[in-house]
């Protein structure tokens, strides 16, 4: 009820903002962001603000809303992004913000939903996107537009006059952009903070020297000048000038003083999973380990600096996927999952999220006491066990109840930071039990009335065509815009990153006598390289030799050549811009050093120097025949089962979108490495790289400190074989399907999956006392606490548009297992079925109450019973008539 209560006072609250909203035609009543030692300032009030992540071009338009509600459900106050500079302005000066980059339109739903917005400028801002910025375009390099590079004079995010211009303009830009939308807070919009300079800069700082402090100073006195009239942050930035928010970034940030007094503690990023690369493992982040971490972070304080409110922020909150070419790299992958709160595909991944709401909601209820208290109580428990009580009034009896009518009913948080042992603790006359790593919220978080998991089971599979049409592409050049040059050209000079493919040709002579040399001195003739990154391959008349991947790494391949003229192409392939580091702009891409042929009889031909002809992208590509406009262009021919061609090839078909909502991903676990194209939207590369077998887990244990390489799975498997395609991208039929395929597959193994949740679980234990925080002014008579008899619930959801078809398993005793693997106990009450299908079945979402009158009796006399329940959902559309409602 506590919990049902407060939901409905914040829902009293926005329903007043939504009439003030239409009474001044915007989403809220104007008001100002201010801040001090110890909390944002929301118009007055300190406030401990709740932010879930979410970059909209990582999503489509139409899934905004559904994400933004989902993280409002899941506890959010505040939404932040990134805002990304390359794809906003993709030519200098022409600014796009259209489609998936309709960032307008992305504020006002985030305004429109209740929630705030942290919106982060930049303009670098890492993110695993291509060139860390908003600087480089198509043409981008982690955010950066690639065409910055080009700008005469220019070194990145340092004291330089050109680049500053040009951040200045962009920032200006966006700034602007949002005044006249009316988006700031004083203007009755959403927005309530800024971010600048940019990223994380203060890891790089230094390798600037004088340059980078005064670029920070510089940064500063501009974003202020901006009279944007909301605070504006910097993260990691520990020398952040006066007037700007200096902000923690991290797996934990519980440790996290601001540089000066007069600044609230921000957690602008917390990591609730991690991006992985081609070849990689999937990083994975309990839950239960996150909790901690943000329990943590709300619980300790330091001397002198009391840290009670803070904004902690989930990064990310949903990740999605890496449309078109936007990963950054090297070799960060299509999707963009992070392991976040909600998946790729916009479906709750639990049970992260559903214990992450808890979270929200059990931290929201002590927000009155996190900003009264001046300093909490710190209690030692036990060696590695403590205690900070935020309570105006503890005496040694205990806690004065008469104060629960108008102050906090939360007050306290044990931390138990044994990464083994759990621990048995006195606390206020009541014994706690504490699991090792955790953090337990008084009055008790542990026995949430919420905690459900969900499983994603995917549909069975259907190929997608027994019919498919091919055309290779060609190898090398193919148009007249290839030229040639004396010299090896970086390859981002040539391509500006309008395709991730250079080609570069050259011709050599091998005369009989190189020929009669190998022969006799058993001598190999081998190309070397003393550098390269991403993906070269290597062509001689036309023939792949070789292949070589990694970053920045030497190349030395055997070649086989014949007598006479030969044509030797290397083909170099990005695979994500360089998107983190000092001076990234400078990294390049393609080859550095040397390029040689040795073993032959007059010694090394230094090619280097060489005439070579360039040539950028393949003809598909410049042709757009992925699109439905233009693929008739290139003559397709049909593709026979028996002869697929393997290398450098293009592949098309149509399809029929399955029937239903449930979101679809394209499987290209058949395929080798390329891109794809569904109606001409481009869902980004892929490439079916194996993972290493070594290093994943068999169990994941959640305690102790996270790093990315804990708890992964997928080891000796392709990282990635699922690729999302929006729902909004799809008609029902005739859907035109384009791959370009560089090293070989079938394609006529590739299917069609759906995302959907199948299986639900949730477990619930009966409380030992009535928690704290379901007592209110209205229990309190006459000074004295009447605690109803108010029973925890078990709450199952499928996901929209499912319903509830059976309940698999269902025990209310002392049921054993997992989701998917329950068993009834010593204690099983022989109503627990007919109880729970009584409840559910046919329903989207049900509660059942954890107590023996629901379950007519008593099954185990002074036990702690728990329910089970494992359901199946399915979708209205697909499955109704499987079952009577
Ligand atoms: C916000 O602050 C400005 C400057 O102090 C003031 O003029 C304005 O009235 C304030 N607005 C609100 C809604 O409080
Ligand atoms: C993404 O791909 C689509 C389709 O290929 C293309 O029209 C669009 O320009 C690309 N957008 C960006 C930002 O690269
Ligand atoms: C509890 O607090 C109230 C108000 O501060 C006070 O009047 C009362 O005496 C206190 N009761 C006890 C048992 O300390
Ligand atoms: C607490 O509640 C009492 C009775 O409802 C009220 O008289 C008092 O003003 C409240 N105190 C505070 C600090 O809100
Ligand atoms: C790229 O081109 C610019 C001039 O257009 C040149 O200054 C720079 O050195 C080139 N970079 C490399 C790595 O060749
Ligand atoms: C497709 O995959 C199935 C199962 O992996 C395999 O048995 C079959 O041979 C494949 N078909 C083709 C045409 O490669
Ligand atoms: C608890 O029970 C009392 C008496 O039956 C009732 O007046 C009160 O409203 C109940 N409180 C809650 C929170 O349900």
């Amino acid at each position: 009820m506590g919990v049902g209560r407060a939901l409905l006072r914040c829902l009293v609250s926005l329903w007043l903002m939504i009439n003030v909203t239409v009474a001044t035609a915007n989403f809220f009543k104007p008001f100002n962001v201010s801040y001090d030692h110890r909390a944002l300032i929301i118009d007055g009030s300190r406030r401990m603000l709740i932010s879930a992540g979410i970059h909209y071009p990582r999503a489509t338009p139409e899934m905004w809303p559904g994400l933004i509600a989902k993280s409002k459900e899941g506890g959010a106050d505040v939404i932040q992004t990134y805002v990304f500079w390359n794809a906003h302005e993709p030519v200098r000066g022409q600014y796009y913000f259209e489609g998936r980059y309709d960032l307008i339109k992305f504020v006002k739903l985030v305004g429109s939903s209740g929630l705030y917005l942290h919106l982060r400028i930049g303009p670098y801002v890492c993110a695993e996107w291509n060139f860390g910025s908003n600087l480089l375009s198509p043409y981008t390099f982690k955010g950066f537009p690639v065409w910055l590079r080009d700008v005469p004079g220019i070194e990145f995010r340092t004291e330089n006059v050109a680049f500053k211009a040009e951040m200045e303009r962009f920032v200006k830009k966006i700034v602007e952009l949002m005044r006249e939308e009316m988006l700031f807070s004083w203007q009755g919009g959403p927005i309530i903070m800024l971010q600048v300079i940019e990223n994380e800069y203060g890891d790089v700082e230094s390798s600037y020297g004088q340059g980078g402090k005064e670029y920070v100073q510089w940064a500063a006195q501009m974003a202020l000048g901006l009279g944007a009239g909301v605070p504006w942050v910097m993260c990691k930035q520990s020398d952040a000038p006066e007037n700007i928010i200096n902000a923690c970034n991290g797996y934990y940030c519980d440790g996290f003083k601001p540089n000066a007094y007069g600044k609230p503690v921000l957690w602008t990023e917390d990591w609730d999973g991690w991006y992985t690369t081609w070849g990689g493992r999937l990083p994975h982040r309990p839950a239960e380990d996150l909790a901690f971490a943000v329990a943590r972070f709300f619980q300790r304080t330091r001397k002198g600096l009391t840290h009670l409110d803070k904004l902690p922020a989930w990064f990310q909150y949903f990740g999605g996927t890496n449309f078109n070419r936007t990963s950054g790299g090297p070799f960060y992958i299509t999707s963009y999952d992070y392991d976040a709160p909600i998946d790729e595909y916009g479906l709750l991944s639990e049970p992260k999220w559903g214990h992450l709401k808890d979270l929200h909601a059990a931290i929201k209820l002590c927000e009155s006491a996190l900003v009264a208290a001046d300093s909490p109580r710190y209690i030692k428990l036990g060696p590695k066990q403590e205690a900070h009580v935020y309570q105006v009034d503890i005496d040694s009896e205990g806690l004065n109840l008469t104060q629960f009518g108008n102050q906090s009913r939360c007050s306290a948080f044990l931390a138990n930071i044994d990464v083994r042992k759990a621990a048995t603790v006195t606390f206020l006359g009541q014994t706690y039990h504490l699991p090792p790593w955790s953090v337990s919220i008084l009055p008790d978080c542990r026995n949430t009335a919420f905690n459900t998991a969900k499983f994603i089971v995917p549909k069975e599979e259907s190929y997608i065509s027994k019919s498919w049409m091919t055309i290779k592409e060609p190898i090398g050049i193919w148009s007249e815009n290839s030229f040639t040059v004396q010299g090896i050209l970086e390859h981002l000079n040539v391509t500006k990153d309008r395709s991730d493919y250079l080609w570069y040709t050259t011709r050599i002579y091998v005369s009989d006598d190189d020929i009669s040399y190998w022969e006799e001195k058993e001598v190999k003739p081998m190309l070397t390289i003393d550098s390269m990154r991403d993906v070269l391959r290597v062509f001689i008349n036309g023939q792949l030799i070789g292949s070589v991947i990694g970053h920045w790494v030497k190349v030395v391949q055997p070649v086989h050549f014949l007598q006479g003229y030969n044509d030797l192409l290397l083909l170099s392939e990005t695979v994500g811009l360089q998107n983190y580091g000092a001076f990234f702009e400078k990294d390049g891409a393609g080859f550095r050093g040397q390029i040689k042929l040795t073993g032959f009889r007059n010694g090394d031909i230094d090619l280097s120097k060489s005439s070579w002809t360039y040539q950028v992208g393949l003809q598909g590509e410049f042709l757009n025949i992925y699109t439905t406009k233009d693929d008739e262009k290139a003559g397709w021919s049909d593709l026979m089962a028996e002869a697929i061609p393997a290398t450098f090839t293009w592949y098309k078909t149509y399809f029929s979108a399955p029937d239903g909502t449930d979101p679809v991903a394209l499987d290209l676990g058949s395929m080798g490495k390329g891109q794809a194209w569904v109606n001409g939207h481009h869902i980004g590369r892929y490439w079916t790289l194996v993972a290493s077998r070594d290093g994943c887990q068999r169990i994941c244990d959640y305690r102790g400190p996270y790093n990315s390489n804990k708890c992964t799975t997928n080891c000796g498997k392709p990282t990635q074989t699922r690729y999302h395609i929006p729902r909004s991208w799809l008609k029902a039929s005739d859907n035109l399907l384009v791959l370009f395929e560089e090293t070989g597959g079938n394609p006529f193994n590739i299917s069609i999956k759906l995302h959907s949740v199948g299986i639900i679980c949730g477990q619930v234990s009966e409380s030992h006392y009535p928690p704290l925080w379901k007592w209110s002014q209205s229990d309190i008579v006459d000074g004295t606490v009447y605690i109803n008899n108010t029973a925890p619930e078990l709450h199952l959801r499928c996901d929209d548009k499912q319903v509830i078809a059976s309940i698999e398993f269902a025990s209310y005793g002392t049921p054993q297992g997992s989701c998917q693997k329950f068993s009834e106990g010593d204690c099983h009450s022989p109503s627990s079925l007919s109880v729970v299908s009584e409840a559910c079945l046919g329903r989207k979402s049900c509660s059942v109450g954890i107590s023996n009158t629901v379950f007519m009796g008593d099954p185990c006399r002074g036990i702690v019973k728990t329910l089970v329940v494992q359901a199946r959902c399915v979708s209205l559309s697909n499955d109704l008539g499987a079952f009577r409602l």
